[in-house]
């Protein structure tokens, strides 16, 4: 069974997970201490089965964890119905697909002024250059997070989701502890701000609405992380893939209208996000496999999105592919809120890249991040 922490085994999953789908859709993996869902059908069901829950268990020990448990106990993701719903509810409609694609243009423009820099450089790292803080300005915008502060959130993120991998070191456990109470604190300071002085943004939204002033601080928090740490993911693994198939790279350039399944193909080829845990609430089976009321199974949306009983030549990436619905925005009801913006983040950048800069190419070979359940690169090397 695979080592999440080996790199020979980060550098391409892929063939990994080929071999244990071969075998059966579900497996007990012992060092990550629970079952692992690999084929499409099955990752399907674990995020769908209502015996399956986001279940928050605090991390321990608990005096060590304050402002990391008071993030996860009172984030909509960790919750299940009713909490669930009531939290989901509050910025449904912010995120809707008609609300969205009003900011379409703003998320264009804001592409293609960071494509226009890169040009200008002539060279430089993708991922600093476009794939980060595209994402980061959207949501800052959503939020209205100050302008100074908003160096400020990638660096608490990438911090607080180390805790979601496999062996974190103690030193890692007590950034990411630090890195929480920060954004705790900012948080609540920003949320006192908008109380006396309301204005058009999700914050205040989230004030209106319902809930706790931790439930305001945990909502805030989770969509600043959540609305980039995926999508510089798929925008960095994406533009790597292109790059690494020029054929694929100069279909896009050439026919625009691609651009739909091309972000779709990008999400499945080299998923951001590689597994999701449930918790049994009760005894579950999944394709023929026992989960006992307690216990846990893992949804690996990386195996999911190469199998072959759903995307023919699973292993080949088609910037036009039609066939199959992939799961990298979940399934069920913690389905992702964010697709429809996070679909026109990659549309934009993959929009300003292909028209101005339609002769990139990579300088060298990028180098990973070492871990497993966000994959990504450190780095994207390119030249114009
Ligand atoms: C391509 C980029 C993205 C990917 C691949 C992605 C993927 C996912 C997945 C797989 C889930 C479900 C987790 C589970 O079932 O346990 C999820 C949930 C969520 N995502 Fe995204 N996401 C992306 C972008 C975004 C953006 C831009 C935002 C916000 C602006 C966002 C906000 C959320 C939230 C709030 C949830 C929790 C929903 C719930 O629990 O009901 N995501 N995302």
């Amino acid at each position: 069974m695979f080592d999440p922490r080996d790199p020979a085994f980060l550098a391409d999953p892929y063939p990994e997970f080929a071999r244990l789908r071969a075998q059966a859709p579900v497996h007990r993996h012992d060092g990550l201490g629970l079952a692992i869902a690999v084929s499409h059908a099955a990752a399907s069901a674990v995020l769908r089965h209502r015996g399956l829950g986001r279940i928050w268990t605090d991390a321990s020990p608990a005096e060590q964890f304050v402002s990391f448990n008071l993030l996860h106990r009172n984030s909509l993701l960790e919750n299940e119905p009713p909490v669930h719903t009531r939290l989901r509810r509050s910025i449904s409609s912010a995120f809707g697909r008609g609300h969205v694609e009003r900011l379409r243009p703003t998320v264009m423009k804001l592409a293609d002024d960071l494509v226009a820099k890169l040009a200008a450089a002539g060279s430089g790292d993708l991922l600093e250059a476009l794939a980060q803080p595209l994402p980061v300005a959207v949501i800052s915008e959503l939020l209205d997070v100050p302008e100074a502060d908003r160096p400020r959130l990638v660096p608490w993120s990438n911090a607080i989701v180390k805790m979601y991998e496999y062996g974190l070191p103690e030193e890692g456990r007590v950034a990411a502890e630090r890195a929480a109470t920060e954004f705790v604190e900012f948080l609540r300071e920003l949320a006192g701000r908008r109380r006396r002085e309301p204005g058009e943004d999700l914050i205040t939204d989230l004030l209106n609405a319902e809930l706790t002033e931790d439930e305001v601080v945990a909502t805030a928090v989770l969509l600043l992380m959540a609305g980039h740490e995926a999508t510089v993911n798929v925008i960095g693994n994406g533009v790597w893939a292109l790059l690494r198939h020029p054929d694929q790279w100069q279909r896009l350039v050439d026919d625009p209208e691609l651009m739909p399944t091309a972000v779709e193909e990008l999400i499945r080829f080299d998923a951001p996000l590689q597994l999701f845990e449930r918790t049994a609430t009760e005894d579950v089976e999944i394709a023929g496999f026992r989960v006992a009321k307690g216990e846990k199974i893992a949804a690996l949306l990386g195996a999911a999105a190469r199998d072959p009983e759903v995307f023919a030549d699973p292993d080949t990436l088609d910037v036009g592919r039609t066939e199959g619905t992939h799961l990298g925005f979940g399934a069920g009801i913690h389905y992702c809120i964010g697709a429809p913006l996070a679909r026109i983040e990659i549309a934009a950048a993959l929009a300003a890249l292909t028209t101005r800069l339609p002769g990139l190419r990579l300088v060298a070979e990028p180098e990973r991040r070492p871990e497993f359940v966000i994959r990504g690169l450190k780095n994207l090397p390119v030249t114009v």
